[in-house]
């Protein structure tokens, strides 16, 4: 769905001759995070699309699955931290955070750099509209409309809403800081009720405010034509139960905002010792709880497609290998 959007969003832009495609990637990006955030079961062709990126995404996928598996396996070697040569799953987890959070600083710094190119102090909200959004000036409403009804308008007010949010002196300015918070949301523990409210959002397709059963799975799920409920995978129904056992807690049949926040920001929640865990889990063939290069290499998809790899991206990198 979002990769439609973001194909449709692309197209429009280069019709249109505006907004940059790195903009457009930046703007999906504020919808893909929220999505992946609450995305417990990894689909590999989102990760690919929305958070390499098209460019990243590209010359990741151009080196050979040898070249890949080598660089792989440097990575990995760099992830055993004591060099006993196991990966232990506080060695994975470790690792993910920094690729996290070096993942999220360059992105900030680039943003910054590319809205403040003198590096003032402050940008100014102004600022920040004319330079994404200056190309919405004179545009007919359909031009401003996508075939998915999703419009660039609904994804202005969004960013506005979030850039209050995110202006904690409320000077209607960012610093880089409150930038940070702004771009990346999740990393934020003051903009939690952001991120909950945007989610909500996101998946309350009807507009009511909160979410139904259906809207919860259908977020996560796609059935094939035809498909009864009967027919769906295991995990689906397993969240069918989720829904109405842990999600729903208040049993009125819908999640509310409440119920939003104690599911995909609850306070104690470690993002990336869940991954890690995760990891471990599925990758560990003889079950010691840690991991060798063999098996991590055997399980090469997984790998790239998680957060350990920034989502492959750490192959891709230049600097490294
Ligand atoms: C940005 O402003 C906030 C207060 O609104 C302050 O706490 C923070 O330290 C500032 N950051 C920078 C980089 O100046």
């Amino acid at each position: 769905m979002l990769t439609t959007l973001f194909i449709a969003l692309a197209i429009t832009a280069v019709f249109a001759g505006v907004p940059s495609i790195d903009e457009t990637k930046r703007m999906m990006d504020h919808l893909s995070d929220a999505e992946h955030y609450r995305n417990e079961h990894h689909n590999k062709q989102f990760d690919h699309d929305a958070f390499l990126g098209e460019d990243q995404a590209k010359s990741f996928d151009q080196l050979s699955p040898e070249e890949s598996k080598r660089r792989l396996g440097v990575i990995v070697d760099k992830i055993d931290a004591d060099k006993d040569g196991f990966v232990s799953l506080v060695e994975l987890k470790d690792w993910i955070r920094y690729t996290q959070k070096r993942y999220i600083e360059e992105d900030v710094d680039r943003h910054w750099k590319q809205h403040n190119p003198n590096n003032d102090d402050l940008i100014t909200w102004e600022t920040y509209k004319k330079n994404v959004y200056g190309f919405m000036e004179g545009m007919s409403a359909s031009d401003l409309k996508n075939n998915e009804g999703f419009t660039y308008t609904n994804l202005l007010k969004r960013d506005r809403r979030r850039w209050h949010y995110a202006d904690s002196d409320k000077d209607d300015s960012l610093n880089r800081t409150e930038f940070g918070g702004f771009l990346h949301p999740e990393d934020h523990g003051s903009m939690r009720d952001i991120v909950v409210l945007e989610t909500l959002e996101d998946i309350d397709k009807d507009k009511d405010g909160k979410v139904s059963l259906e809207e919860y799975i259908g977020d996560m799920y796609k059935p094939d034509e035809g498909e009864t409920i009967e027919d769906e995978p295991d995990w689906v129904k397993q969240e069918r139960e989720q829904f109405a056992g842990y999600r729903d807690t208040n049993k009125d049949g819908f999640m509310d905002e409440h119920e939003v926040k104690d599911w995909i920001a609850p306070p104690e929640f470690d993002h990336a010792e869940a991954e890690a865990r995760h990891l471990v889990f599925e990758a560990d063939s003889d079950a010691d709880e840690k991991l060798t290069k063999e098996e991590i290499l055997d399980k090469y998809d997984l790998f790239v497609g998680s957060q350990a790899t920034d989502f492959g991206e750490a192959l891709a990198r230049h600097d490294e290998f």
